[in-house]
C-alpha cells in the first residue's frame, strides 16, 4: 500500500469505530448530556466531521461542505456543559454529515500529492491529524459513556493482557536523552522538535500502581493526608466527592466494587488503578515515599523499554504541559499552545481506550489535576 492508500485505510477504521460505538444507541443517549463535563455523543461526531471539513476538506479543496456549523462545533466557543442547548445537528443529520464530509475528504486524498514541501500534506500531515482527532474523540466518547452508566459492552476493546513479569523498579542511568521527535510522522507539533534533556540518575516502577496499591493506601488512611485538601481549608481537591477512585463503592469491609462500563464487579487486585486524578495520584506517590516521575523521565524509562503494563491507563507525570525548546504552534494554536502553562498536568503512555495511531512513546496528553473521568493510573518513581 502507498501512503496515500494507508491514510484512506486508516480514515476509514477510525470511522468504523466511531460508528461502532455509536450505533447501538438510541437518540436519547445520543442527545442526552451524560455528565457537565462532557459533550452530547451527537456533538462530539459532528465536531468530528466539521474538524475534517475543515482541514481535509476547505483547506485541501476550497469549498467546506457546511461552513455554516462551524461555530456551533468550535470546542473554543461552546463551552461543554452549554453544548446540549445548542441547535445540534440531529443524530440522523450528524450521520449524513460526516458521509457528505468523508466522501470529499477521499475524493481530494486521492488526487493529493503527498510528497511535497507544504509542511500541512507531506506524508500526510493533516491527514494522521484528522485520524487522530476522530480516535481521540472517540475515548473522549468512551468516557461519555462510562460516565452515563449505560450498559455499553460493545464499547469495550481488548485491553493488553496482563502478564508483566516483573513487579519492582528499574534504575534508569543518568545523562543526556533525546525527547520528543522530529521524524515519526504521526507526531503532532507539542512532541516536535527532538532535543536533548539532561535526565539525573532515577529509580522507576516497571509496572503501573494496581488496586490492591490503592486500596492498601485507602485503608491506611491516605485520603485523610493533607495533600488531597486544600491548603486553605479542608477542601476536597479532585472532582466528584467520593473518596475513592471514581467510579468505586465500598462492599463488605476490606472489598470494594468498580462500574465498569455499566457492570459492576469487584475490582480486580491486579489491574492497574484507573480514574484517578492527579492530586490523588500525587499523594499515593508520597504516601508510598516516592513522587510522580516527570514526563522526561516517563519517556526516556520507556525509549529503554523499561516500562511494563504501558496502554491499560494514561500515567500522570509531575510535569506541567508546557512547549519544549523550539515548538511551533502547527497548524492552529488550540491543538497545544492554548494550554500551555501550570494549569494542566502531562499524561503519558496511553489507555486502554486509545488508538494505536495515537498510543506512541512521544504522545503528549493533558488535563486537569482535578480530572478523573478520564482512564487515568499512574506509577511512581523516586531520585537516585
Ligand atoms: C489531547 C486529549 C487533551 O480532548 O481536549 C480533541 C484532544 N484536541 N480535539 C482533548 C483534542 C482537539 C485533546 N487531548
Ligand atoms: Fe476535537
Amino acid at each position: 500500500m502507498n501512503v496515500t492508500e494507508q491514510l484512506a485505510v486508516a480514515l476509514e477504521s477510525a470511522r468504523a469505530r466511531s460508528l461502532s460505538l455509536l450505533d447501538r444507541l438510541d437518540d436519547e443517549a445520543l442527545l442526552a448530556q451524560h455528565s457537565p463535563l462532557m459533550s452530547p455523543l451527537v456533538w462530539d461526531l459532528a465536531h468530528v466531521g466539521n474538524y475534517e471539513d475543515l482541514w481535509l476538506v476547505r483547506q485541501l479543496g476550497g469549498t467546506a461542505v457546511l461552513p455554516e456549523i462551524d461555530e456551533l462545533y468550535d470546542a473554543f466557543l461552546q463551552p461543554r456543559a452549554r453544548r446540549p442547548e445548542l441547535p445540534l445537528l440531529s443524530p440522523a443529520e450528524a450521520l449524513r454529515y460526516v458521509e457528505r464530509v468523508r466522501g470529499r475528504a477521499l475524493e481530494l486524498l486521492e488526487s493529493a500529492d503527498l510528497d511535497v514541501e507544504d509542511p500541512l500534506l507531506s506524508d500526510g500531515y493533516v491527514h494522521r491529524m484528522v485520524i487522530q482527532h476522530e480516535h481521540q474523540h472517540d475515548e473522549t466518547m468512551l468516557a461519555t459513556l462510562q460516565l452515563s452508566g449505560l450498559v455499553v459492552e460493545h464499547a469495550s476493546p481488548a485491553a493488553p493482557s496482563l502478564d508483566w513479569s516483573a513487579a519492582g523498579e528499574v534504575q534508569v542511568e543518568g545523562g543526556g536523552f533525546t525527547m520528543g521527535t522530529d521524524l515519526d510522522p504521526w507526531a503532532l507539533d507539542n512532541e516536535r522538535p527532538a532535543h536533548t534533556v539532561p535526565v539525573p540518575e532515577y529509580f522507576i516502577d516497571v509496572a503501573p500502581v494496581d488496586n490492591a496499591a490503592w486500596i492498601a493506601f485507602i485503608e491506611d488512611g491516605g485520603y485523610e493526608t493533607r495533600t488531597l485538601w486544600s491548603p486553605a481549608g479542608w477542601e476536597w481537591l479532585c472532582e466528584e466527592p467520593q473518596h475513592a477512585p471514581l467510579f468505586w463503592q465500598r462492599a463488605a469491609p476490606g472489598t470494594w466494587q468498580r462500574r465498569h462500563l455499566g457492570r459492576v464487579a469487584e475490582v480486580a487486585p491486579h489491574e492497574p488503578v484507573q480514574h484517578v486524578c492527579w492530586h490523588e495520584a500525587s499523594a499515593f506517590a508520597a504516601w508510598a515515599g516516592r513522587r510522580l516521575p516527570t514526563e522526561s523521565e516517563w519517556e526516556k524509562a520507556r525509549s529503554a523499554h523499561a516500562l511494563e503494563g504501558v496502554g491499560y491507563g494514561w500515567e500522570w507525570t509531575s510535569s506541567d504541559f508546557l512547549p519544549y525548546p523550539g515548538f511551533r504552534a502547527f497548524p492552529y494554536r488550540e491543538y497545544s499552545e492554548a494550554f500551555f502553562g501550570s494549569e494542566y498536568k502531562v499524561l503519558r503512555g496511553s489507555s486502554w481506550a486509545t488508538d494505536a495511531t495515537v498510543a506512541r512513546p512521544t504522545f503528549r496528553n493533558w488535563d486537569l489535576p482535578i480530572r478523573r473521568q478520564i482512564f487515568s493510573g499512574l506509577r511512581t518513581a523516586r531520585s537516585a
